[in-house]
């Protein structure tokens, strides 16, 4: 028998008032949200609450040390009126992973499930009809020490929200602007490029803000020691298609290891495409560019699913992909993997998790 949480449902829907059709990304919450609280070496029941402000101590660790998790994931609607959350048992061990790298205690694989399905469940008619549009998953662990000091926290609250989302770029699916700025480092090897956790992104403020007020959409990170090799983007993974190939870079401690860059090398490489995860330097990327072979750049991640890369400005020099629209692999990626997340093209690998 799956765990049962206790549940209070809302007396105050919001359902109603909510315009699906004009959605932006991460400002609207469902009615619902999940959380459990972990204290003596254990986590308790779990609850799905309304959803609504929680009470923390102003010196909760979370706020002073960062020590937290998050995933990001996606439940999309099915003609039919199913609801897929897509590749739970991939976001699972991520979470587990990024758990691991901040000491923080692990949820069950059940209550992480459970949880999800549940919560998603009762909040069912928020997950848009439309296709290109989802609910928007977001759970994640805080330490919630009432104390002032560094050490591994005794006491977390694992919750999860949940949003519904149109497209992740106010402008559509449009191609993207992105820069790199070598006087900015995103993770090195050993630290926590790797893990989904709050601090990778907190660093990122200050390039991205300085990339937006130039005019780019994100910043493309370069490795930290030689400012060379191509990692990720702000918060997408990054491939090349070049004569042919496609090219990603590997997974060697510094980048988040995405599961729509999962998706996109698994489809890509069933459809007798070679792709290759492995350093690619800027360099390379303007000399195929120079060779006549840079076809197509994108990025993958969850929100935005896969997103042109239309121009690249690196240290006083430019790509121009001189493209208004998707590139040919980029949309017939993103076509299958839609088709895929709303039930009209098949689950290739076990992917769907149908509630
Ligand atoms: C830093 C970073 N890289 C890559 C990704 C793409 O990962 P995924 O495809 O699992 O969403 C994300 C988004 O989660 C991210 O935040």
């Amino acid at each position: 028998m799956a765990v049962k949480f206790s549940v209070e449902r809302t007396t105050s829907s919001k359902l109603e008032a909510t315009d699906f059709s004009n959605l932006r990304f991460g400002d609207t919450f469902a009615d619902h949200m999940f959380e459990s609280r972990y204290r003596d070496g254990g986590w308790d029941a779990g609850r799905i609450l309304p959803y609504g402000a929680i009470s923390l101590d102003p010196s909760f660790s979370v706020l002073h040390y960062g020590q937290a998790v998050f995933e990001g994931m996606k439940a999309f609607r099915y003609a039919g009126g199913k609801i897929n959350i897509f590749r739970l048992d991939a976001h699972y061990q991520r979470f587990i992973r990024s758990c691991d790298r901040m000491n923080i205690a692990h949820v069950s694989r059940e209550v992480f499930e459970e949880s999800i399905k549940q919560l998603v469940d009762i909040d069912r008619n928020w997950v848009p009809q439309d296709t290109y549009k989802s609910l928007y998953l977001r759970p994640f662990i805080f330490a919630s020490d009432e104390f002032l000091g560094v050490r591994v926290a005794r006491n977390y609250r694992y919750m999860v929200i949940t949003s519904p989302v149109g497209n992740y770029y106010a402008e559509g699916i449009k191609p993207i602007r992105l820069t790199t700025y070598p006087q900015y480092v995103r993770a090195v090897k050993g630290g926590t490029g790797e893990a989904k956790v709050p601090g990778n992104y907190a660093a990122t403020m200050q390039p991205n803000a300085l990339a937006a007020q130039e005019g780019y959409a994100q910043v493309l990170w370069l490795d930290a020691f030689e400012q060379k090799y191509v990692e990720e983007v702000g918060t997408s993974n990054i491939f090349f298609l070049i004569d042919g190939t496609l090219i990603t870079p590997p997974l060697e401690g510094t980048i988040l290891p995405g599961i729509t860059r999962d998706s996109t090398m698994y489809l890509a490489g069933s459809w007798g495409i070679p792709v290759e995860q492995r350093k690619i330097s800027i360099d390379e990327v303007f000399e195929a560019r120079d060779r006549g072979v840079l076809q197509e750049i994108f990025a993958t991640g969850t929100a935005a699913v896969v997103s042109p890369v239309g121009f690249i400005h690196h240290q006083g020099r430019s790509i121009d992909m001189k493209q208004e629209q998707m590139g040919e692999l980029a949309q017939r990626l993103y076509d299958t993997l839609t088709g895929i997340h709303h039930g009209s093209v098949e689950d290739p690998a076990d992917w769907c998790t149908l509630i």
